[in-house]
């Protein structure tokens, strides 16, 4: 009697619990009708805009044994400045960014990370700038505040009211949820650093990172300390 009681619970959690699509990434549960059918639309858009088919010319800029990073300019064939945008637009999309256009097209720099299963798994947006304002760790200094300096202080919340040289400024950095953990963001940040000012190097200090989500700001924080 008991084993039977057994495989009913058990039957139940399979059936009303929530599923990760193993290809898509996407949480849903499957026996409800709505959540079905905002996975198939979901499912089918977010394969066909990371599936890579090879391109006649491809800018290698680096090779890793588990993929490859490719550089995409704004001048580029419409087959590649086409695919840097259907992934950026995923990218923007999980973000909950609205607007769908970069502050300055025609400088930006996209790098995609193509796994050997010929997926774009990483995108990273770059541009130049000539300064940032470093975001600070979060101190308690709410307390002496009055109301005409709250805006003033508002920003100082978050960001240091002191302009630093920074070159080059970070503004999408996305990797593929079921692709996280093994390196990609850390290996698109390496190749920014390597390619993205002709004949030079950028040290850590000289990228920053506009608008850090969470993710993004404890990926920074270690990125930048190491
Ligand atoms: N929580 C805690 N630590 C983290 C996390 C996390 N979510 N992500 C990265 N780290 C740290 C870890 O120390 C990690 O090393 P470990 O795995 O050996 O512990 C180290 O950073 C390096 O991580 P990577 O594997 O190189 O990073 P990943 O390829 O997983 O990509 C990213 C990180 C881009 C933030 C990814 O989680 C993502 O795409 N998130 C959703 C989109 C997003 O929030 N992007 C940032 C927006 S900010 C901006 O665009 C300017
Ligand atoms: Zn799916």
């Amino acid at each position: 009697k008991q084993d039977n009681d057994q495989l009913i619970i058990d039957a139940g959690q399979k059936q009303f619990g929530a599923t990760t699509c193993s290809s898509c990434g996407m949480v849903y549960s499957a026996d409800n009708p709505e959540d079905n059918f905002q996975h198939t639309q979901f499912h089918q858009h977010l394969l066909d805009s990371i599936r890579f088919v090879g391109w006649k010319k491809e800018r290698v800029v680096a090779e890793f044994w588990d993929g490859k990073i490719l550089l995409v300019m704004p001048d580029d064939p419409k087959y590649a400045t086409k695919k840097a945008d259907d992934v950026r637009r995923v990218a923007d999309n999980e973000l909950g960014f609205q607007q769908v256009t970069l502050s300055r097209p025609t400088q930006a720099k996209t790098y995609l990370f193509v796994n050997t299963e010929r997926m774009v798994v990483g995108c990273l947006v770059a541009e130049p700038i000539r300064q940032a304002y470093r975001v600070l760790e979060q101190p308690d200094r709410h307390k002496d505040m009055t109301k005409d300096d709250f805006m003033e202080r508002h920003r100082a919340w978050c960001c240091s009211t002191v302009p630093e040289q920074a070159l080059c400024g970070i503004s999408r950095i996305w990797v593929f949820s079921l692709a996280r953990r093994q390196g990609i963001a850390t290996r698109l940040l390496d190749t920014v650093r390597s390619t993205f000012t002709y004949g030079s190097h950028l040290t850590k200090e000289e990228i920053a990172f506009s608008d850090p989500t969470p993710d993004g700001k404890l990926f920074a924080t270690k990125y930048c300390n190491t």
